[in-house]
C-alpha cells in the first residue's frame, strides 16, 4: 500500500476557523489541557514554550493559572491569526509572543525555558527524536517537558487488521464524545482526523511507553505518565531535565 505523505499545514489552515467550535468544545480536550497545566507545576515568572499552540487554548490556560511569559509557535498561519486576535482582545501582548514556526525548525537557545509543553501537536512530527533532543536542550536544569496526547500506537503496516482494530478502539471513544459534545461538525472533523491517523497522513501517533523511551533517550531523568481522569485513553507525560 502506498503511504500518503501530504503536508499537514493545508489541513490545519482549513480547520482553523472551526477549531474552537469543534475540538475546542469537547470536554475531554479541556480536561487534557487542565491536567497539563496542573502537572507542569508552573510558577509565577516561568518562561513557557507552547509547541503547536493552535488557537491558544493551552497558553491561555497557563496564563489563567499564573503570571508567566509564553512563547507560542505553530506551523499554521491561520491558527495563529485566531490566537493573535484573542491576545489583542485580552490585552496580553506583553505576556505572549507568537511565531509561525514548525517544531522541526525550532532554533531557540539552550537553557531558555522552565516549561515546554505540547498538546495534541507533537504526534504530527514524523521524526520525533531530534525534536525531543532540542526540547531537552532548550530547557533549564530542573525544567519540565509536558506532553498531552492520545495514547495510541499507529505504527506498523497500514493494512494490518490488528493495527486497524487497535486504532479504531481509541477513535470510537473520540467519535462518540465529538458527536455528543460538539455535534455533527465536531464529529465530521474527528472522523476525517481518524482517517488521517489510519493512513498516517500527517498524524504519527505513538503510545506513551514510546514517548517515555524517547524522553529517557534524550537525557530526561524523571519521566511520569498520568491518565486524564474519565478519559484514560488520553495521557499526560511529564519529563524533568
Ligand atoms: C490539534 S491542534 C492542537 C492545538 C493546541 N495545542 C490545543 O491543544 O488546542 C494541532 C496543532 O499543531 C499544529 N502543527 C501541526 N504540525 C506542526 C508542526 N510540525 N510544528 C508545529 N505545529 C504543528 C497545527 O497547525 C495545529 O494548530
Amino acid at each position: 500500500m502506498k503511504q500518503v505523505t501530504r503536508d499537514n499545514r493545508a489541513w490545519f489552515q482549513e480547520w482553523a476557523n472551526e477549531y474552537d467550535n469543534t475540538l475546542g468544545k469537547v470536554k475531554r480536550h479541556h480536561a487534557l489541557l487542565d491536567l497539563v497545566v496542573q502537572l507542569s507545576g508552573i510558577k509565577s515568572n516561568d518562561q513557557v514554550l507552547d509547541i503547536g499552540c493552535g488557537t491558544g487554548l493551552l497558553s491561555l490556560k497557563f496564563l489563567n493559572k499564573t503570571d508567566c511569559t509564553i512563547t507560542a509557535i505553530d506551523s499554521s498561519a491561520r491558527m495563529l491569526k485566531i490566537f493573535k486576535e484573542k491576545i489583542e482582545k485580552c490585552n496580553l501582548a506583553a505576556k505572549i509572543h507568537c511565531a509561525q514556526k514548525s517544531a522541526e525548525d525550532m532554533d531557540f537557545t539552550s537553557n531558555q525555558f522552565d516549561i515546554i509543553a505540547a498538546t495534541v501537536a507533537l504526534h504530527h512530527v514524523k521524526l520525533k527524536e531530534p525534536v525531543i533532543q532540542n526540547i531537552y536542550d532548550y530547557l533549564r536544569d530542573g525544567g519540565r517537558f509536558v506532553i498531552g496526547e492520545i495514547d495510541m500506537d499507529t505504527t506498523g503496516k497500514p493494512d494490518d487488521p490488528q493495527r486497524l482494530v487497535r486504532i479504531l478502539n481509541y477513535l470510537t471513544k473520540e467519535f462518540a464524545l465529538a458527536m455528543k459534545e460538539g455535534g455533527i461538525p465536531a464529529f465530521e472533523r474527528m472522523y476525517d482526523n481518524g482517517k488521517k491517523h489510519i493512513l498516517n497522513d500527517g498524524e504519527y501517533c505513538i503510545g506513551f511507553s514510546q514517548w517515555a523511551e524517547l524522553c529517557r533517550n534524550a537525557g530526561f531523568k524523571n519521566v511520569e505518565v498520568s491518565p486524564v481522569k474519565e478519559f484514560e485513553w488520553f495521557k499526560v507525560l511529564v519529563a524533568t531535565k
